[in-house]
């Protein structure tokens, strides 16, 4: 018996993986779940491309929300949601009458902030227990008012329950979580990714909006001033994945556009950070692992970490405290910051279904 957690097993569909895997001479073991007790199979190729990217196959690629649940909103706060919510004032319908779904809502930010500015109806959605408890807590009294539809588990790439319709659907963060073993960026092929866009889309009203925050790839080096102090930030980045998530504008716009989506735009945030500006502002934040919990390139960074056998969370406190000695932090920060309120840190894309 083997535990399915360890393995990427259940996006597959026995058929189509096994007909695919078996010519090129796979082979593929079936076996009991001893976690979950379902009936798995495991792909060698798969499971090995799932250990290089430090992808896990429940949920996220790659990290543990029921762990960054803990600390999330001590460090966070919705980015963009100004942005958005111009957007939902430009349906031309009363805000009152407008119906979003939040995709991957995570502790509810968003949901939340578009409750108080008038937005009449949310339905909240994430994979993790551990995100939705503290999203349900936050919104509970948006339900006790009838005002919050649905706020409960949902794996991505699983379509939307009802067959409901809505007028907006909005995926903060999220896209670069729905990674699978199966990518391949050379085809753009990103089998999970594009079956949640898909579903999105089935599930929008005609003429509703599709809202996707991302960072783009000149972002990601500049997002954060620390990330400065990364050796080779890129490679860290290197899951297939991240081409269509983290890639470029023109990519997603293909893929939106390849789906169905028309009358696309983008709107950068220049004067917002990811981080919440008390704590990303001071130095001495980046020394506190809760903190470092908060943003998920560390995870990516100590996946890059095991694979090398070295420590770059270490490395990277090491230089910061060098900085610090020499009194050139501050200076350090200002330089990083001038290129970040250049590119910004986030992208609010919207994509009108016809
Ligand atoms: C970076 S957080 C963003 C949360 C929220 N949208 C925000 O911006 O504050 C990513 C969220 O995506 C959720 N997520 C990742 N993979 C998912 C999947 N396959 N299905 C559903 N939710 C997923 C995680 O649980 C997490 O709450």
């Amino acid at each position: 018996m083997q535990d399915c957690t360890k393995l990427y097993v259940h996006d597959i569909t026995w058929q189509s993986r096994a007909a695919r895997l078996h010519p090129a001479g796979e082979r593929a073991t079936l076996y009991i779940c001893h976690a979950c007790s379902a009936l798995c199979l495991s792909i060698p190729k798969i499971v090995s491309n799932a250990k290089k990217y430090g992808q896990r196959i429940d949920m996220s690629a790659f990290e543990d929300y029921q762990k960054v649940c803990k600390y999330y909103d001590e460090f966070r706060y919705p980015i963009g949601a100004e942005t958005e919510l111009r957007e939902l004032c430009r349906l031309g319908k009363p805000l009152k009458d407008v119906h979003i779904a939040d995709i991957g809502c995570g502790t509810g930010n968003y949901s939340k902030y578009f409750l108080d500015n008038g937005v009449g109806k949310v339905s909240m959605f994430d994979g993790s227990e551990g995100m939705l408890s503290y999203a349900k807590t936050k919104v509970a009294d948006y339900v006790a008012e009838g005002r919050v539809s649905h706020c409960e588990t949902l794996q991505l790439p699983n379509p939307l329950p009802d067959g409901q319709q809505y007028d907006v659907i909005c995926m903060n963060f999220v896209l670069h979580h729905l990674g699978s073993p199966d990518d391949d960026a050379s085809t753009r092929t990103f089998p999970k990714a594009t079956a949640a866009l898909r579903n999105i889309y089935a599930s929008l009203k005609s003429g509703g909006h599709f809202i996707l925050l991302t960072c783009l790839k000149p972002q990601l080096k500049t997002s954060m001033w620390y990330h400065g102090l990364i050796d080779d930030l890129d490679s860290i980045f290197e899951a297939p994945i991240m081409d269509l998530a983290y890639g470029d504008y023109s990519t997603l716009e293909k893929t939106l556009k390849g789906i169905g989506f028309d009358k696309m735009e983008a709107t950068v945030p220049l004067h917002e950070t990811l981080m919440k500006p008390v704590h990303y502002y001071n130095i001495d934040a980046v020394f506190d692992p809760k903190f470092l919990q908060a943003d998920s390139t560390f995870t990516l960074l100590r996946n890059r970490s095991k694979n090398s056998g070295s420590n770059e969370t270490d490395a990277l406190h090491q230089r910061l405290r060098k900085l610090k000695e020499s009194n050139k932090a501050e200076a350090f920060m200002e330089r990083q910051e001038e290129l970040r309120r250049t590119y910004g840190c986030a992208t609010v894309i919207t994509a009108r279904k016809p």
